[in-house]
């Protein structure tokens, strides 16, 4: 290790904490840097948009955030807690309570109604009937689903099925909501009510979103924008406070 921890102490409502993170995949037995020496730093209740070409890391960084992928070197921090040392029972737990994903193909189980969708990791996390009951109807409510319940997903749209995607990812309240791609199936009215949603869930209830997206116009619902290139950051900006445009360039660093 080069650098101190105390020079690195991260902000104080810091919720991601990455500190030199890179990943490489051997790709026909050539190194590839999918994230190349990445540091980032999110603050609690951010919402942030990550843009960047295809094959630019975006999905990669992720999973190492949400610890489905263990960086090659480097420290990924999620509230406090470096994922790396921690035993894989409480890195499954932090998964299951701190994190929800939201896909861009929805990821609902087919078999399984609106209903079960959304309580399944409910039960999994070992709430109480009681309380699968009404986290479930709550989440329901909140994307604008409820009177579906027991349809199944091939029953719904594209929207309703991306929104019960959301309940899904909801229900457990999560800190972060991590999100790919999560219009990318959906035209774009619906994708605009999609976005609205996740708005509002980040800033009814503080939840930290980071969303991957191609389109310049979603990323423009985030507070903070930052793009990969080559498995690098290459631009990380703020949206001004007053509108939602894509402000100039920060420095690197
Ligand atoms: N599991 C994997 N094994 C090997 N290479 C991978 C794997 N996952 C991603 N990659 C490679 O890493 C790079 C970044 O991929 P990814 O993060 O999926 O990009 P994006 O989401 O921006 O399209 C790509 O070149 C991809 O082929
Ligand atoms: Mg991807």
């Amino acid at each position: 290790m080069v650098a101190t921890r105390e020079s690195e102490m991260p902000m104080s409502d810091s919720i991601i904490h990455l500190v030199d993170v890179t990943k490489v995949y051997d790709i026909a037995d050539q190194p590839m840097r999918a994230i190349d020496n990445v540091s980032l730093e999110i603050g609690r209740g951010e919402f942030i948009s990550v843009m960047g070409p295809s094959g630019s890391g975006k999905t990669t960084l992720l999973n190492l955030i949400s610890g489905l992928d263990d960086p090659s070197s480097g420290e990924v921090i999620i509230e406090g807690r470096t994922l790396a040392t921690l035993p894989d029972r409480a890195r499954a737990s932090l998964r299951l309570k701190s994190l929800g994903f939201v896909f861009q193909n929805f990821n609902l189980i087919p078999s399984l109604t609106v209903h079960e969708n959304v309580s399944w990791p409910l039960e999994f996390s070992g709430c109480k009937r009681s309380e699968v009951r009404d986290r479930t109807a709550d989440a329901l409510r909140r994307v604008g689903v409820l009177g579906r319940e027991h349809r199944y997903p091939a029953e719904l749209s594209g929207g309703e099925q991306q929104r019960v995607a959301i309940a899904r990812a909801i229900a457990t309240q999560p800190s972060i909501l991590l999100a790919d791609e999560p219009t990318g199936n959906l035209d774009s009215l619906t994708g605009r009510s999609i976005l609205d949603l996740v708005r509002e869930l980040n800033q009814a209830n503080r939840v930290t979103v980071v969303m991957v997206t191609h389109n310049i116009w979603a990323a423009t619902y985030g507070d903070r924008t930052i793009e990969l290139r080559d498995g690098k950051v290459v631009r990380d900006v703020r949206s001004p406070p007053t509108g939602r445009s894509i402000a100039a360039a920060a420095p690197d660093k």
